[in-house]
Order: C-alpha cells, then structure tokens, then sequence
C-alpha cells in the first residue's frame, strides 16, 4: 500500500462542551454533490482521528448524517443518512466507549446488543438493517449524538467521580478557545 500525501483536512473536531454537541441534528432533504463531499471529509476525518464512528455535530454540523466503519476496511465504510432507530433489542452489554469529542476518557455503557435502523443513502434510497455487536454498539452512540446526548450523560456515577478532573479540564480549554475567539 501507498502513502497519501497528507493533506489539511477539512474538519476539525467539536469538542465537550461545545454547545453544537448539545443541538438536536436536522434532516438531510438535499441528496446532492454538497453531502457526497461532506461524507467523505467526515469518513477522512474519522480515520485521521483514528475513530470507528462520527456524527456530523462532532465537525459542526447539524445534520443527521453519521459514518462508521467497525473493522477498518474500506469496503466496510457505512454513511447512514437520516437515520432512525427503530427498535433496540438483545440483552443489555457493558462496553467501554470512547468518542472522538472527549479526548482519552473512556467509560462503560450499558446498551442493548442489537438495534434495527431505517436511513437513506447518499442517493436519498431509503433501507433498513439491524445490526449486533460492534458495529450496533458504534451506531447506537453516533445516534446519541444526532439526539444531542453525549457519552458524559451515558456514564455511571463511579465514572463520572473518576473522569470529573479530566471532564473540568475539556470545559476550562473550551472557555479558552471561545475567548481566544472573541479577543482576535
Ligand atoms: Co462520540
């Protein structure tokens, strides 16, 4: 295999606590060129970050649009647009999870092993799929995100006391970034 070239990419991630985390994402009605491109930065971004999974409010984007791919392969990138899940089944599993918004905080979350999705995709075709095991554990957490519910809400009580000082750091560095913003 060759080496790409890097290249800037297009994306920079949105992180804890930016408020576009927290705003409930919007449908796709326009299945055009415009999302193809930013379907592709998102799959970019995600593999530069070394991430299974990323909804569009991590790169700013209010739109219910989320990538993933659970095995790294390319054939096993899946763009899911305007998706909904349907029905989540299966016993609950205890996972550990990571987002790309939360920089090395990890926390077990508890979420049902299966879950049956509708969404469209990038021509605006509707399908629906169930998925199990990984790739619904990924689908299940990139969907909290389209629903403005992020991985600090999922977490147990012990977690959150364990995460609290690294949590407090992610809001001071915000705060930061934001009146760095507004001093230029
Ligand atoms: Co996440």
């Amino acid at each position: 295999m060759t080496e790409t070239p890097r290249t800037k990419l297009e994306f920079s991630l949105s992180l804890y606590p930016d408020p576009v985390l927290r705003r409930p994402a919007v449908a796709i009605d326009h299945f055009d060129e415009g999302l193809r491109a930013t379907v592709s930065a998102m799959f970019e971004r995600m593999r530069a970050s070394s991430g299974v999974g990323l909804a569009a409010p991590q790169v700013g984007l209010g739109l219910r649009i989320l990538v993933l791919n659970a095995t790294g392969r390319p054939e096993d990138d899946l763009a899911l647009i305007n998706v909904t899940i349907l029905e989540r089944s299966g016993p609950l599993t205890v996972f550990e999870e990571g987002c790309l918004s939360f920089p090395e905080i990890y926390a077990e979350v508890k979420r049902p092993e299966r879950c049956k999705v509708k969404y469209c995709d990038l021509e605006g075709r509707q399908f629906e799929r169930e998925f199990e095991g990984f790739e619904s554990r990924i689908v299940q957490h990139e969907y909290d995100h389209l629903e403005g519910v992020l991985l600090v809400d999922r977490m147990s009580p012990a977690d959150k006391t364990r995460h609290r000082a690294a949590l407090a750091e992610l809001v001071e560095r915000f705060k930061t970034r934001a009146s760095s913003k507004v001093a230029r």
